[in-house]
């Protein structure tokens, strides 16, 4: 059996490389349904790109590298791919565009065009084995218990990362690369609740289920965003996002409240009714079991009117820069997305082809291209996908 080029996953960036190639592709997944991480992504609605997305919202040993995929198929094209599906969506926050509906709705959206390309779609499919030949690939598959033999000229991996074994992820992508000798930047979990120890884990976990706004800083990053506390460490959307700036050892600067002068507003209640306890008066800016645990960090106890301004500094420094050590992160059970990948400088950039090995490609997430929280994975998911798909299809037309 041959076909012009097999695609391994059906994930975002399998997906919609196969609507790129059509005839003569073959679509496969160890899966029962394509689209999985599609599926449960952004709570059900698929945060599928954000208005911003530009290279600097990507992590990547070379942060160039994923320039070229991004300007040529931007969030503006995939956008007017929803649109044109009249899927509806809309902005939450910060770009964040959302399904209105469904996230399964952008899966039927790609394997419908997919489908109506040309390509084949396996599921329930395993690649056991693969050899480089004169002529391209011969694999060894297992389809629905089924040993088969099959030839191809391309060879597409997209099995995307570690993150969330439960739902079919695996480091098959990796292994892959090392069969064919390219480097694989260390892979890590990213996006990722942050995890401590000790007296500072009794003091979090007293104060898990509260959110509260907070600047948070680590390793020369910074990210505004929403921090909730939970019953193993610090979560919600900017630890999530500075986890994967983070190195195990580094202190993470967390800033609350980063929009409001607190001390300025506790001076001047000082001034006009400071007979209230100092944690009750800061609750008033924040949560009351943050606030408590803000004053008790910086020393302070008894009424707002007994505070001098020395007392106020230090409680400024425990609002505005208390530093927390992490023990670990939460792994790749939770972790959105696995940082590093195969090596950027074996790929071209243009075209997702390894330089190396002529018709081998690796798209999406197994690439050590990593992006933000709020839409940039699956972007970068659609861009290296149609990068390579678009190289695919012109190399085939001449
Ligand atoms: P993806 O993981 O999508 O696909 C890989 C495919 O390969 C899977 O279908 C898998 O079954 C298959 N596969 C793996 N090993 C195989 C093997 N050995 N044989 C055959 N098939 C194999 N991003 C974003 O931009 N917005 C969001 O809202 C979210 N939300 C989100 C929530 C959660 C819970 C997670 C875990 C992740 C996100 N993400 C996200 C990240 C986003 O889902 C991720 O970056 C993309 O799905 C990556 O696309 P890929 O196609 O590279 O991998």
């Amino acid at each position: 059996m041959q076909y012009q080029t097999v695609i391994i996953g059906a994930g975002a960036a399998g997906l919609m490389c196969a609507a790129q190639t059509g005839p003569g592709t073959l679509l496969l997944d160890h899966a029962k349904a394509p689209g999985e991480k599609i599926r449960i992504s952004g709570g059900g609605r698929c945060n599928f790109t954000n208005l911003y997305a530009a290279p600097e919202n990507f992590l990547s040993a070379n942060p160039h590298f994923c320039k070229s995929a991004l300007s040529r198929y931007t969030q503006w094209d995939f956008i007017a791919q929803v649109s044109e599906a009249g899927i509806a969506y809309h902005e939450k926050t910060l770009g964040q565009l959302f399904c209105d509906e469904k996230s399964v709705q952008i899966t039927q959206m790609l394997r419908t065009a997919a489908l109506s390309n040309g390509a084949d779609l396996w599921l329930e499919t395993t690649l056991d084995q693969v050899e480089k030949t004169p002529q391209g690939y011969s694999l060894r598959l297992t389809r629905r218990g089924k040993p088969l033999s099959l030839a191809c000229a391309n060879l597409v991996i997209a099995t995307g990362g570690k993150s969330i074994p439960k739902i079919g992820a695996t480091d098959f992508g990796y292994k892959i690369a090392q069969q064919f000798d390219l480097a694989v930047t260390p892979t890590r979990a990213g996006l990722v609740p942050l995890t401590f120890s000790g007296q500072v884990l009794e003091d979090l976990k007293a104060m898990a289920g509260i959110s509260a706004p907070a600047r948070v800083s680590a390793n020369g990053a910074s990210f505004d965003e929403g921090l909730l506390f939970t019953h193993r460490g610090l979560s919600g959307p900017t630890v999530l996002q500075i986890s994967s700036y983070w190195n195990e050892g580094d202190d993470l600067r967390i800033h609350f409240a980063p929009d409001q002068d607190i001390i300025a507003a506790l001076k001047t209640q000082r001034g006009i009714s400071g007979r209230i306890t100092i944690s009750k008066a800061l609750s008033a800016h924040l949560p009351a079991k943050l606030a408590q645990f803000l004053c008790e960090n910086a020393g302070l106890s008894g009424n707002l009117a007994d505070q001098n301004d020395g007392d106020l500094a230090r409680l400024k420094t425990s609002l505005d820069a208390l530093a927390l050590r992490p023990a670990g992160t939460e792994g790749y059970r939770t972790a959105e997305v696995t940082l590093g990948g195969v090596n950027t400088d074996q790929l071209n950039a243009r075209t997702l082809e390894t330089k190396a090995h002529k018709g081998l490609y690796f798209i999406g997430e197994v690439v050590d291209v990593t992006g933000w929280l709020g839409g940039y994975n699956f972007q970068w998911a659609w861009s290296s996908a149609w990068a390579a798909g678009q190289a695919i299809r012109q190399a085939g037309q001449s």
